[in-house]
């Protein structure tokens, strides 16, 4: 996807998208009596996502151009911008369409990068495992080149539509991640895939293999790994623009390939879903598809424990007691809360070795977040306050939310071991506030560090996609830890 800038629509331009607020103030003169007459007919609401379609004649071109309403401009935000735009793009992609030309005026020009996000984000080819014809309709739905036509846009806003652009691509790549199941994605080809990216992008990548994390004592991680023939990976992603003058901030993703739940085995219902468990660890890898590109001024580390929670015979099981990297012993209440068990190692193993400034982990951790925010909302626990309020920032400004949650003591207490230091279930609160639970969990891990949990188990792949969304995976988390770390100052 190209896209060009010019002043004033010309013959080259074959189909031109008119955005509008209901005043019709932005529309241009020669079209604004018919548009009058349109909504005086009511062909046209004037409402938000009323659009109508004017044909000038056969040999003219522009040959269709649509108007688009973005509802009442007093209702303008970041947020409608994005979300009206990619529903208008959308539907324009109904039709063959490898050129759209699009018309912006100052009041649309004010959301650069929510105008550049949503042309990626709504230019997504969902049809990446179709052959024959499907792959080839599904292709000449994409929208190759894109010409902005404005006379009165600056170089600053052209730049944040072009920055705009690249999130979007990136959350694209990210969306395929997750969609793709587990015989495409697993622990090799999703670190080959990191590799990959940080080559193109001159970052330095460490991949410690199975051998190297037994050397390294990762007990919890190796723990989720034994019943998998899929050796457990912990990729090490650095990202140092201010070398040692700074202390990193560590990104940390859940990556497990495919959740079965272990010998605690999931139920048919939902289970073939569970090649979307890595939603955490694509997520970071999206930023790190950006950080270079952005020239993000941040030292950030990435980390991605890999692994796929199977049933073998050397599965770990139930009432197993395992030694953490960090030494803290865990009984394994339930194999199926296997998330942060390799979550904690890979937060322990950051701390050692990095001694980072903040920890932000990013997981689909919990059914139960969903069951207490929806499918749409990231649930956020933390120990910083002003990171939080940071967080929350960068949720509005990204339209990625989030809500904050807490961890209070009856939490903590559902958590320790009987036996062992730690449970990874809570044995008192009898499944109670699992989103909650789990967060206390991993805090026992975090030491004094800033940190932040991020569970994402429903925004990864929510039922009904938002506006700028497919069905299937969202890329949740891309746009908004980019953003708070371009909000640094
Ligand atoms: N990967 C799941 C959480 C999940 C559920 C993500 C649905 C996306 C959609 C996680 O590993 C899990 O199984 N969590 C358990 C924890 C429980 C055993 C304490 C859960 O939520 O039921
Ligand atoms: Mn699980
Ligand atoms: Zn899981």
């Amino acid at each position: 996807m190209k896209i060009t800038y010019r002043k004033a629509v010309t013959e080259k331009d074959k189909v031109l998208l008119v955005p509008f607020y209901s005043d019709l103030e932005n529309v241009p003169e020669a079209y604004r009596e018919w548009l009058k007459a349109r909504l005086k007919s009511g062909d046209l609401t004037g409402k938000k996502d009323s659009h109508v379609t004017f044909y000038p004649g056969s040999s003219i071109e522009p040959g269709r151009i649509v108007f688009y309403c973005f509802g009442d401009l007093e209702e303008a935000s970041s947020r409608r911008v994005r979300a009206t735009l990619a529903k208008a793009v959308k539907l324009l992609r109904k039709h063959v369409m490898p050129e759209l030309s699009i018309v912006f005026n100052n009041r649309f020009l004010q959301f650069p990068r929510e105008i550049g996000e949503a042309l990626a984000l709504a230019n997504y080819n969902q049809a990446i495992y179709k052959t024959g014809r499907d792959k080839r309709e599904a292709e000449e739905k994409m929208i190759k080149k894109i010409f902005i036509i404005s006379s009165e846009i600056d170089r600053v806003q052209k730049f944040e539509i072009d920055e705009g652009v690249k999130v979007g691509l990136a959350v694209n790549e990210v969306r395929d991640l997750v969609n793709s199941p587990h015989n495409f994605v697993d622990v090799e080809t999703l670190s080959a895939r990191a590799e990959k990216i940080c080559a193109e992008n001159k970052i330095k990548i460490t991949v410690l293999d199975r051998k190297e994390l037994e050397k390294l004592k990762m007990g919890a991680l190796l723990a989720v790994n034994n019943g998998s023939n899929h050796p457990a990976k912990l990729v090490v992603m650095e990202y140092l623009p201010l070398g040692r003058r700074q202390d990193p901030i560590v990104l940390v993703g859940k990556g497990v390939t495919f959740d079965t739940g272990g010998v605690n085995i999931k139920p048919t219902q939902g289970l073939s879903e569970m090649h979307m468990d890595m939603a955490g660890a694509a997520a970071v890898l999206g930023v790190f598809m950006l950080l270079r590109d952005l020239d993000i001024r941040q030292n950030v580390i990435g980390l991605l424990p890999l692994t796929d929670n199977a049933v073998d015979a050397c599965s770990q099981k139930p009432s197993d007691v395992i030694t953490s990297f960090c030494g803290k012993t865990i009984e394994v209440g339930n194999t199926d809360a296997e998330g942060r068990l390799i979550l904690c190692d890979a937060i322990s193993y950051a701390i050692k070795k990095y001694k980072p400034s903040a920890v932000i982990d990013i997981a689909t951790l919990t059914g139960a977040c969903m069951v207490a925010l929806g499918d749409q909302i990231a649930g956020m626990w933390g120990n910083n306050v002003q990171m939080k309020e940071r967080m929350k920032n960068a949720a509005l400004e990204t339209d990625e939310e989030v809500w904050e949650m807490p961890i209070h003591e009856i939490h903590r207490e559902g958590m320790k071991g009987k036996f062992a230091d730690l449970n990874n279930i809570d044995g008192d609160t009898s499944g109670l506030a699992g989103a909650c639970t789990a967060a206390a969990f991993i805090e026992n891990f975090v030491e004094h560090t800033d940190w932040i949990h991020l569970d994402i188990a429903g925004p990864a792949m929510p039922k009904k996609p938002k506006e700028v969304d497919f069905p299937g995976a969202s890329g949740f988390g891309v746009r908004l830890l980019t953003r708070f770390l371009q909000n640094i100052k």
